[in-house]
């Protein structure tokens, strides 16, 4: 047998010790070796108990999520979870009294496992979960009928349905796990399981009722959690699922239960939601290898922090930082702007205490991090300076120059700038290896990506630092190539296009923003502008026009223009596509959007029609794929997956779909080159479809497929 799990006697006690590094996933083979030393402990007469334990830091963290990718039918997911709940049962049918002794994480089929065991003590840092849900599943091996009998179903209904842990004092208060060891887990297990032995005691959670006999709750829970689903759940099938089965378990047997759990469980298996959501999973890890960064490349400590310009985007990212915990200097130019900016910060984070997100206490010392100043005194002790003033090239130069001077030669220059090219920064700089893009999106403090913005010179240490900086701030740090736009705004582009020109045609922007939402976008385009402010793309579109550029070929729709003209900013001037009550950010439709857009297509020869929801998504997500397709075989992004995950933490495209170039897929990339080419033939030769598009259909592949047979 493998040595996954080491059998050990201590005071008649086995301790099965699993060892399957890093996380201690339940792979198949861990499974089988899990059976084999329980029936061992079983039969040896030297045993009158036994204790299940992880090696490492952790209890088991989940099922091996590659392994679901070889379950492709509903029939061998039945296959998998009918042995699963066999082998569970085996162990809460076990006469010998079996403990788990839970540190770290006991998540999925390890909290699963842990239920079937007769009892659970666990350290005091111990978190419990079923995190199904993120990864479009539910849990299989019958968390969803143990977990309500051991802890009740309101409980139950709300781990198995936001996905979400809880910690070793919660899962104590609600009878999740006995008794929290005081000193060494191990230690502490084993003498539990020897009190246990001695009184002969063993306790099945399938056959536990207490908890169970209040229906009348079980119904209200349900009942609230299908409203609150509604909204926060909106398009996905998995977390309805887990109730569903949560409730079928209530009102059946544990048999009857655990088969309704397994048929659930497959359809979720098979389901593209669930496919999306561990694609993503998996390409949200994916995004940290870069292939000429070495895994053990040098990474340099940030300690001191400092931002220029303490405008939106670098209050956000003082912020940041200070969340962080990392000391942070703030410097504007300007007194005005900085007391404005600094006002901003405190206004953020009391808002966080008015909620109870944040203790005044921790309000404090978070605020304390942050110092505002006008000069570059104390800017030599900095390792990374970011850079956030207006959007002028000449400023951040000079601003790049500066910088160069007052810090130490070994600190990182990294610019937040959304549109202009990083190598003339980093020459400006005198250190461009040390030179790089910080694009973090706003507000800066909550939106989670981070594009990181190689250059011509940028070093790997210099790469490798900012992965991992990404992450110590709480970011999903994806690196990418110096075009314009990088790769979010890039794409954005092509998305804009088509909702500006859709609306010119005659689509309303109540009806685009609608279907996009109900599409699963958090916010339609035009909301969206309301909020980022019209101006500043009325701004980046002028100065491209001053050099003969745009954002995306194809007509420039000219409403946005008109809008700016107005003084129409979104909602900070009260009105934008949108008109808004004062202290009301409800968007309410205006007529004026409407004779805008039927002027500026009569100026383009438009003939303005109805234009149905499926157009709508047609229109964009096709724009999406195809500028993805370009941004790929251009190398501005290493993979597939990275693109899906800037669009996804940028701009909110649903998980659930999986990102743009995983939507693609879905549809199928024939369809979506058909649909270049009839667009072409509709709009125009701007509607030109991308190399790699032609070549992928041509290879009968999708961008995540493998080439499969050559169509004929
Ligand atoms: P902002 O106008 O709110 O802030 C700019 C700040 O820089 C002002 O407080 C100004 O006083 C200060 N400043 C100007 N010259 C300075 C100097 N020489 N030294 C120190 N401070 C100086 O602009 P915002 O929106 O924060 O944008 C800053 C940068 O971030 C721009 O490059 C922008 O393209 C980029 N960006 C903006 C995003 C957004 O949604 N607003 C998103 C991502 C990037």
């Amino acid at each position: 047998m493998s040595n996954l799990i080491r059998y050990e006697v201590v005071n008649r006690v086995a301790v099965l010790v699993i060892d399957n590094p890093p996380v201690n996933a339940l792979s198949p083979t861990v499974r089988d070796a899990l059976d084999h030393n329980i029936a061992r402990a079983v039969a040896d007469n030297a045993v009158d108990a036994i204790v299940l334990i992880g090696a490492g830091s952790t209890f088991i963290a989940g099922a091996d999520i590659k392994a679901f990718e070889a379950l492709k039918t509903i029939d061998d997911s039945m296959r998998r979870s009918e042995s699963m709940h066999a082998r569970l049962r085996r162990i809460e049918d076990c006469p010998k009294p079996v403990v788990a002794a839970i540190h770290g994480n006991a998540l999925g089929g390890g909290n699963e496992l842990a239920m079937a065991c007769h009892y659970r003590v666990a350290s005091a840092d111990a978190k419990i979960g079923q995190p199904e849900v993120l990864i479009g599943l539910i849990p299989g091996a019958a968390g969803t009928q143990r977990l309500p009998r051991l802890i009740g179903p309101e409980l139950a209904i709300r781990m198995c349905t936001d996905g979400k842990s809880i910690s070793a004092k919660e899962a104590l208060a609600a009878g999740l796990i006995d008794e929290i060891a005081s000193g060494e887990l191990r230690a502490a297990a084993i003498r539990f399981a020897t009190g246990r032995a001695a009184r002969s005691e063993t306790r099945r959670t399938r056959e536990l009722t207490d908890r169970t006999l209040d229906k009348a709750r079980a119904q209200q829970a349900a009942q609230d959690t299908r409203a609150a689903l509604a909204k926060a759940a909106k398009g996905t099938r998995a977390p309805y699922a887990a109730l569903e089965a949560i409730e079928y378990g209530l009102e059946h047997t544990f048999d009857e239960g655990s088969i309704r759990e397994r048929e659930l469980f497959a359809e979720c298996l098979v389901s593209t939601e669930s496919k999306a959501l561990r694609h993503l999973f998996f390409a949200e890890r994916e995004v940290a290898k870069i292939p000429d960064v070495p895994k053990d490349t040098a990474t340099k400590a940030i300690e001191h922090a400092a931002v220029v310009g303490a405008g939106t985007m670098g209050g956000g990212i003082a912020m940041t930082y200070a969340n962080a915990g990392i000391p942070v200097l703030l410097k504007d130019v300007d007194q005005n702007a900085l007391d404005h900016g600094m006002a901003m910060i405190r206004k953020n984070y009391e808002s966080s205490v008015a909620k109870g997100r944040l203790s005044p206490d921790a309000l404090a010392r978070t605020l304390a991090l942050i110092t505002p100043t006008t000069s570059y005194v104390g800017f030599d002790r900095a390792d990374i300076v970011v850079e956030a003033v207006f959007e002028n090239m000449d400023l951040k130069k000079t601003t790049f120059a500066e910088l160069g001077r007052v810090t130490r030669p070994d600190c990182i220059l990294a610019s937040n700038t959304s549109t202009l090219d990083i190598d003339e920064l980093a020459a400006a700089a005198g250190r461009p290896d040390k030179v790089v893009g910080h694009h973090f999106f706003s507000p800066a403090h909550v939106m989670r990506l981070l594009e990181i913005v190689r250059a011509k010179q940028t070093s790997a240490a210099t790469i490798a630092t900012s992965l991992k900086l990404s992450k110590q701030l709480g970011k999903v740090g994806v690196v990418v190539g110096n075009c314009f736009g990088f790769v979010a705004n890039r794409m954005l582009a092509y998305y804009m296009r088509e909702a500006y020109l859709l609306l010119e045609e005659g689509a309303s922007a109540p009806q685009i923003d609608q279907a996009l939402t109900d599409f699963g976008m958090p916010m339609g385009p035009f909301a969206m502008q309301d909020v980022a402010g019209i101006d500043v793309g009325a701004r980046i579109r002028q100065y491209l026009k001053s050099i003969g550029k745009t954002r995306a070929e194809g007509p420039q729709s000219e409403v946005m223009d008109r809008l700016y003209e107005l003084g129409r900013y979104g909602q900070k001037t009260g009105a934008g596509w949108y008109r808004y009550e004062p202290g009301n950010r409800t968007p309410i439709a205006d007529a004026l959007i409407d004779e805008l857009a039927a002027s500026e297509a009569a100026k383009r020869g438009v003939t303005r029609r109805a234009i149905a929801d499926e157009e709508i998504i047609a229109r964009v997500t096709t724009a999406l794929a195809n500028e993805g397709a370009r941004v790929l075989a251009e190398g501005y992004a290493i993979r597939p997956g990275d693109v899906d995950v800037i669009y996804v933490y940028g701009f909110g495209f649903p998980r659930y779909r999986g990102g743009p170039l995983f939507y693609a897929d879905t549809i199928g990339l024939p369809t979506v080159l058909q649909r270049v080419a009839e667009y072409r033939t509709r709009f125009g030769d701007y509607w030109m479809p991308a190399p790699l598009l032609e070549q992928l259909v041509a290879e009968g592949r999708g961008f995540y497929e493998a080439a499969s047979a050559k169509p004929p």
